[in-house]
């Protein structure tokens, strides 16, 4: 593709996200500051919202639709105690064969609705020996190796800078809140560095030694395109992982994305609970 039409593609992308938001408001008059991305096994907390509008991603103009098991596939856009926001049930990954732009595309959407913070959840494997089956981690840096970037190609100046910087992509003030929130609720909440892979093989054991020797605590398939545009598009970001099963190797058994969800649905109530007590916090937090 020649240099001029790869700078159109950028251009596109954000018509293509205005069109998007634009499409979501005509479906609410909510006009949320605060989005949420609820991975495998997480998105019931979605049903929660109230005065909620559903809208399948297959409806939403240039949206890419979610293939997953555990994965809803829609927006949903409501209030939680008031606060107005819109939560995606799924979200698409690039082992489904999607681009990394697709992949990052419904968080530039946000950025064109004026959403200033968004909470990334997921599943992940617990490479830290600490981070057990079921235990709830806030993101407190990543690593990429997912070996793409949604960043690519010609910058959009609309979006952000060529260059945005990453040294402090997790927010502070959110982790400090969430961690409050946790000790508030009895939950332990870890902190800790998430590998991100393409998947969808799980890792061998000797990738997670690799992984270890590198400072990942965690590892999973998902979350950093979105982390990268988020920051990109100078949005605040909270990422939390759901542990729902040790990492290839340090447990003498196989793994099976049965278990990821089983284990999700486990804590599901902890979690919806958290997320439901850091809500406000972060609406405080964007005054
Ligand atoms: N590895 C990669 N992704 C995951 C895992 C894992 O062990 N568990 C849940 N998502």
């Amino acid at each position: 593709m020649s240099a001029a039409n790869k700078s159109g593609r950028a251009s596109q992308e954000f018509v293509w996200a205005e069109a998007a938001a634009k499409y979501i408001f005509r479906k609410t008059k909510l006009r949320p500051k605060i989005a949420l991305v609820l991975g495998s096994g997480l998105g019931a907390f979605a049903d929660e919202f109230t005065r909620s509008v559903k809208i399948p991603y297959a409806k939403i103009p240039h949206f890419p639709r979610s293939t997953a098991i555990g994965h809803a596939g829609q927006l949903v856009i409501g209030s939680v105690d008031g606060v107005p926001v819109v939560g995606m049930q799924g979200r698409v990954h690039l082992y489904e064969g999607y681009s990394v732009r697709e992949v990052s595309f419904p968080v530039r959407v946000f950025a064109r609705m004026g959403v200033k913070a968004i909470v990334l959840t997921n599943a992940a494997g617990g490479i830290k020996r600490e981070f057990t089956q079921g235990r709830l981690v806030l993101i407190s840096d990543h690593i990429n190796l997912q070996g793409v970037n949604p960043l690519s190609g010609p910058n959009e100046e609309r979006f952000g800078p060529r260059f945005p910087d990453m040294s402090a992509a997790y927010d502070k003030e959110f982790r400090a809140s969430a961690l409050a929130e946790g000790k508030r609720r009895g939950i332990d909440l870890g902190e800790g560095v998430y590998a991100a892979l393409a998947g969808p093989s799980y890792e061998t054991p000797a990738e997670i030694r690799y992984l270890r020797s590198i400072g990942a605590d965690l590892v999973g398939m998902s979350t950093v395109p979105e982390v990268i545009s988020a920051r990109h598009c100078g949005m605040r970001v909270l990422g939390i992982s759901c542990v729902t099963n040790a990492a290839a190797g340090v447990l003498d058994q196989p793994l099976d994305h049965k278990e990821v969800l089983e284990t999700a649905e486990r804590v599901k109530d902890q979690f919806m609970g958290l997320l439901r007590g850091i809500i406000p916090k972060i609406a405080n937090a964007l005054k």
